[in-house]
């Protein structure tokens, strides 16, 4: 089973975190810095990426590039000796009229959102099953789980997938390594911007701090989640109990 270290929740944990240069990615990154894990920060948005300790990976990649993931990840694998964790955070948000949706866009949710982040299980995968704590943690959505405003069919979709893909994988990796999602309520992050009204309706009346959906990250993907795998973890202050 795995321990609780004593001087830091993640010691010497070898970790991947995309969207790490925004939102709850960066917070992630943050959180799990100072648990003591050793980060492979990943964005496309690089020049925003800020690292935090010596040692640590950046790594300017667009995840829905498979190749260029699988070559990024195992140098950075290289350097850290190994890899014990993914996070899936990176991911868009575009809504509209279901009628209005181009092509293009309904492509660009999906493969970052959902086809993205089984790249980068795959990219990561080799290293993973050397590991003896492996973990996966993908981010999804309320709206995966239900979708209660207009306009948010690509998005929905996508963050769906990503709780089926959770599940799907949670079984294929096991025993080996465990796989969970998180589906986030409304976050104050640069995606919210334009959708905050909806937040009246929760049951605890406002949006997440990233920092508290980095807490249910670090619990899923640590070793105080070690019996916890397919799971899909609403942290949505009520939305969809409400
Ligand atoms: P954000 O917009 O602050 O950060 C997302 C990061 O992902 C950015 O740094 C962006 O450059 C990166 N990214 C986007 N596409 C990429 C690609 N193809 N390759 C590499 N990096 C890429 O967004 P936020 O709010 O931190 O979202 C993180 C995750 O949480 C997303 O998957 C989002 O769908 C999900 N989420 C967010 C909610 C919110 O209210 N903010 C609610 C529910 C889920």
């Amino acid at each position: 089973m795995q321990q609780p270290s004593s001087n830091g929740r993640l010691t010497g944990r070898r970790i991947v975190v995309t969207g790490a240069a925004s939102g709850i990615g960066r917070a992630t990154a943050d959180l799990f810095r100072a648990m003591g894990a050793r980060l492979v920060l990943v964005d496309r948005n690089a020049d925003a990426l800020q690292t935090g300790a010596e040692g640590e990976i950046t790594l300017a990649l667009d995840i829905t590039d498979p190749e260029a993931a699988t070559q990024a990840i195992a140098g950075a694998a290289a350097k850290l000796g190994g890899l014990d964790g993914l996070v899936n955070c990176a991911g868009i948000m575009r809504t509209g009229p279901t009628a209005e949706v181009t092509p293009d866009t309904w492509r660009s949710v999906i493969d970052i959102n959902l086809s993205g982040s089984f790249y980068m299980v795959q990219a990561c995968l080799p290293f993973l099953r050397q590991s003896n704590a492996a973990s996966i943690v993908n981010i999804a959505s309320g709206a995966g789980l239900l979708p209660s405003a207009k306009g948010l069919a690509a998005y929905a979709a996508s963050k769906g997938g990503v709780i089926a893909l959770t599940k799907a994988l949670a079984s294929d990796l096991a025993p080996e390594i465990r796989v969970n999602c998180v589906c986030p309520g409304m976050v104050d992050t640069p995606m919210a911007d334009g959708h905050r009204a909806g937040v009246v309706n929760y049951a605890l009346k406002r949006m997440a701090d990233p920092a508290e959906i980095a807490n249910a990250i670090l619990f899923l993907i640590g070793p105080e989640g070690s019996y916890v795998t397919g799971a899909t973890l609403a942290v949505d202050g009520g939305r969809t109990f409400h």
